[in-house]
């Protein structure tokens, strides 16, 4: 199958539509990353996103909607606490987990009876999801395993004849994938995933835990809330390891460590060995997500066999930064002041 990219502008949207409502299945843009689209009604469709992806069955996918009706048709119940947040951060980077109802197929919600629904932000995709009239399946439209996709051109070195078109929006604005909360109970709600939706604005509106499958490991059989977090992560082929310590304390380990094929995403305020190749990373929070996966990504197209990246805060979109980073390095973090390394 040949692969088009083209511009996400609304002289795309009839094509793009028009495939959605056939049956096939499109890259399209968002606001945190780009999505895999199908119709998410639509169980032969669905099908062909798991397998484009190569993704196990059992991890549910997000239905993204245009309009609270369209969440309304999804969901057995929404609690008040539920409206209160859509209003406050929909169309944006929230996902929230409801009862669903019984027309929605269970493949794809990985089998649970339960679906995660959110409301894009990006113009196109939105006005997609209005002209389909049906919500739309969308997981990362990265290969499952693989760093997320934050720009058309990763999508395609991933989904290169495999889908028919990838609606390129440019780069995304977050870089991290939206935050998926669950409700406890009408006051307190679970963060399963973070991301720019931060805990601390989730606080203004209700009590918010942070479940332990955020920073901590889980075994493939574990019995978890959320079933993507149990699975192998935004890795690139490079072997990555965290990096804690103090910048001088990092710089010595660079200059130990360091074999030419050895990557670095610092907060560019290290002096680095010559023989160390520099991503972009950043300094704050907010840039680091925004180039986390696509300096994975330059690692590997680079052919850095060792990837180090520095430990970001852990406060803000940097949770959700260090959640996906804890994957991608396997748990594997190096305390540079120390010298030992901790596999969690
Ligand atoms: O920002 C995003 O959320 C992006 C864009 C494309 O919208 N999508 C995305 O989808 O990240 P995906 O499939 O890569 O991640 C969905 C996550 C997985 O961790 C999955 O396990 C969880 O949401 N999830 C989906 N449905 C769920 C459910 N019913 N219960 C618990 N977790 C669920
Ligand atoms: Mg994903």
């Amino acid at each position: 199958m040949e692969t088009r990219l083209a511009k996400a502008d609304d002289t795309l949207l009839d094509e793009a539509a028009e495939i959605l409502k056939s049956g096939g299945i499109a890259a399209v843009p968002t606001e945190t990353v780009y999505g895999l689209a199908a119709n998410a009604y639509d169980v032969e469709a669905v099908r062909s996103v798991f397998r484009a992806k190569g993704r196990p069955q059992d991890n549910p996918l997000i239905l993204h909607i245009s309009s609270v009706d369209m969440l309304c048709d999804i969901a057995e119940s929404v609690c008040p606490l539920a409206l209160r947040l859509a209003e406050n951060f929909w169309p944006g980077p929230l996902t929230m987990i409801f009862p669903r109802k019984k027309h929605v197929p269970a493949e794809t919600c990985g089998g649970l009876d339960t679906a995660a629904v959110r409301m894009p932000k990006n113009g196109f995709t939105l006005k997609l999801i209005e002209k389909c009239g049906f919500p739309i399946a969308a997981p990362s439209a990265n290969t499952s395993g693989k760093p997320s996709p934050t720009s058309a051109h990763h999508v395609f070195e991933d989904m290169n004849g495999k889908i028919p078109l990838i609606a390129d929006g440019g780069a995304c604005s977050f870089g991290v994938e939206s935050t998926v909360i669950c409700f406890e109970n009408d006051e307190r709600v679970r963060i399963l995933r973070p991301g720019a939706v931060t805990p601390e604005m989730l606080r203004e509106f209700c009590d918010t835990v942070i479940d332990s499958g955020v920073l901590g490991k889980l075994e493939p059989d574990a019995k978890v809330l959320s079933p993507g977090m149990k699975y192998k992560h935004y890795s690139p082929d490079a072997e990555v390891y965290i990096l804690k310590g103090s910048t001088k304390a990092i710089e010595d380990h660079l200059k130990s460590k360091a074999t030419g094929k050895t990557g670095y995403l610092g907060f560019g305020n290290e002096a680095i060995p010559a023989d160390v190749v520099i991503f972009p990373y950043g300094r704050t929070s907010g840039e680091q997500a925004e180039n986390l996966f696509a300096s994975l990504r330059k690692a590997d197209e680079a052919g850095c066999t060792t990837v180090y990246v520095r430990m970001p805060e852990t406060s803000g979109i940097g949770l959700a930064v260090y959640n996906r980073l804890l994957r991608a390095a396997g748990f594997r973090i190096i305390d540079t002041e120390s010298g030992e390394s901790d596999a969690l």
